[in-house]
């Protein structure tokens, strides 16, 4: 396909006589009075609130209509202001896919570590003096945080515990998990199927792949969304702050007191495989295996409930492609990549620039975070055919919604094989499953996990 020229302006305000406002406009309306036509009239005039009553992209960054639906935003920076600094969100937001490959390649000038010293650095400092547990948390580095060569030791150490052998052995109790879930609901008339389904299957393989009690996962669910809400805010509040890092504490001391029982009473779960993992003369220290488990334990479900829950969103809207995926089931595995790629559960990584790095004659400077967003890359028509068509043949579709290169998803196999159970065991046993009209899904307030908080379906066959 032919690359667009790439452009080089920063926009930061759009005056509503320009050709940017009215493309924009002209986007919004002809997206929902041609292309969507169901659409409930309280949606459209919310979009069009959200564009009339903002001045410029970065409070566009910060509506509600964001967050219900983020691509007219990402399709504008894109096309005008592809190398955005956001005051807002105090960091350069990439929308365009080469920029954010380019981003997740270049581990050496583009750090995972400092994202968050940064991120809360707006904050006053006699906030800041409240939080220097959160602020610990994050520069202790571990996997997530880390950057090579001692990021390459890590994921070393962990790799032998969480081999793709113990994923493929994952499928049978996947598929007991999903049965037993919608045998809970099964007959009812309608379900909400984030908290009965969506978020109760991946945190329950994930949770006893760690070793975490069954009894524990609404506590998990409350700290990770904690932690969820202070890293999607996009503007770091103080109160979400704080309570993420209440959240974090309480699930280091949780995974503390575990670890001391595996360690002298190992079992066959992945901290014990943890505390065992040897490489190189080299063993995990207590700090890095908890922090492995709070990090899987905050990344494993989350994201997974949101690839669940939006695929059956966008398949209840396209009848003519659930058909094809009910009467071709090998269709899946493309099916979960254009899942991926369409609605991308993790719409944006931070990165810190470790010295000053120039796009399209733009300089960004050393210390300032970059916001590659990923969930823009994966729409972007310079990469795929048709990018706003869900297409499940899609062919080559190079999306980045695991990420890329040395961070890129340790679980990416769990996550398609748990995606593809359990969308496949949904619509086998719920055939009659239909949208609630008259209840629309309730999306994450965040700019960082596209998901929904609620969904409503109408089930009875
Ligand atoms: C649909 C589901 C998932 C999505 C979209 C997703 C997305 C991502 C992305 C984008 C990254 C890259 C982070 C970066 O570059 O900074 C990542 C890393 C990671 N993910 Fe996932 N993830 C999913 C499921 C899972 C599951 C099920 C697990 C756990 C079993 C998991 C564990 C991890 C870990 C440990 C890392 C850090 C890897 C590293 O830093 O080397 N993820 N994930």
């Amino acid at each position: 396909m032919k690359k667009s020229p790439k452009q080089a302006c920063t926009i930061q305000y759009i005056p509503e006589s320009s050709a940017v406002y009215s493309a924009f406009y002209h986007l919004i309306v002809v997206q929902f009075e041609k292309c969507v036509p169901t659409e409930p009239k309280l949606k459209l005039s919310r979009k069009l609130d959200m564009l009339s009553n903002s001045k410029s992209i970065d409070d566009l960054l910060l509506t509600p209509g964001y967050v219900e639906s983020p691509y007219e935003v990402f399709d504008l920076l894109r096309t005008e202001a592809p190398v955005y600094w956001s005051e807002k969100w105090n960091g350069w937001v990439l929308t365009r896919y080469d920029d954010v490959l380019n981003v997740l390649k270049d581990f050496k000038r583009l750090s995972n570590g400092g994202r968050y010293t940064e991120y809360l650095s707006t904050l006053a400092t006699d906030e800041l003096a409240q939080l220097t547990y959160l602020q610990n948390h994050y520069e202790r580095g571990g996997l997530v945080q880390a950057d090579p060569p001692s990021h390459n030791r890590l994921r070393k150490l962990i790799g032998n515990a969480f081999t793709p052998r113990m994923v493929n052995e994952m499928g049978r109790l996947v598929s007991q998990i999903s049965d037993d879930l919608i045998d809970s609901f099964v007959g009812m008339p309608e379900v909400e199927l984030i908290y009965n389904f969506a978020f109760a299957l991946p945190a329950t393989v994930i949770a006893g792949m760690l070793g975490v009690p069954i009894e524990q996962r609404d506590q998990f669910k409350d700290w990770s969304a904690a932690i969820q809400r202070f890293l999607g805010t996009g503007k770091v509040d103080f109160q979400s702050a704080l309570e993420a890092q209440e959240a974090w504490r309480n699930m280091n001391d949780f995974f503390t007191q575990l670890l001391l029982d595996r360690t002298s009473h190992p079992q066959e779960d992945l901290i014990s495989g943890f505390v065992q993992s040897y490489e190189e003369g080299e063993r995990l220290t207590k700090e890095e295996i908890i922090g492995t488990c709070g990090a899987m334990l905050v990344a494993g479900h989350e994201t997974t409930t949101n690839l669940i829950s939006n695929a059956i969103w966008l398949l209840l809207q396209d009848q003519e492609q659930l058909k094809q995926l009910k009467e071709n089931p090998s269709l899946y595995p493309s099916a979960i990549e254009e899942f991926l790629r369409y609605e991308s559960p993790f719409q944006c990584l931070p990165r810190t620039l470790r010295e000053d790095v120039e796009i399209d004659g733009i300089r960004m400077r050393k210390g300032q975070l970059v916001y590659a967003m990923l969930g823009a890359a994966n729409r972007d028509p310079c990469q795929f055919d048709n990018p706003e068509q869900l297409d499940l043949h899609r062919e080559n579709n190079k999306h980045l919604a695991f990420g890329y290169g040395v961070h890129f998803c340790l679980g990416a196999p769990l996550a398609r094989l748990e995606a593809h159970i359990a969308i496949q065991t949904l619509l086998e046993r719920l055939p009659q499953m239909q949208l609630d009209q008259n209840r629309p899904p309730d999306w994450k307030r965040s700019m960082v996990q596209r998901g929904m908080e609620s969904f409503w379906l109408c089930i009875r066959s």
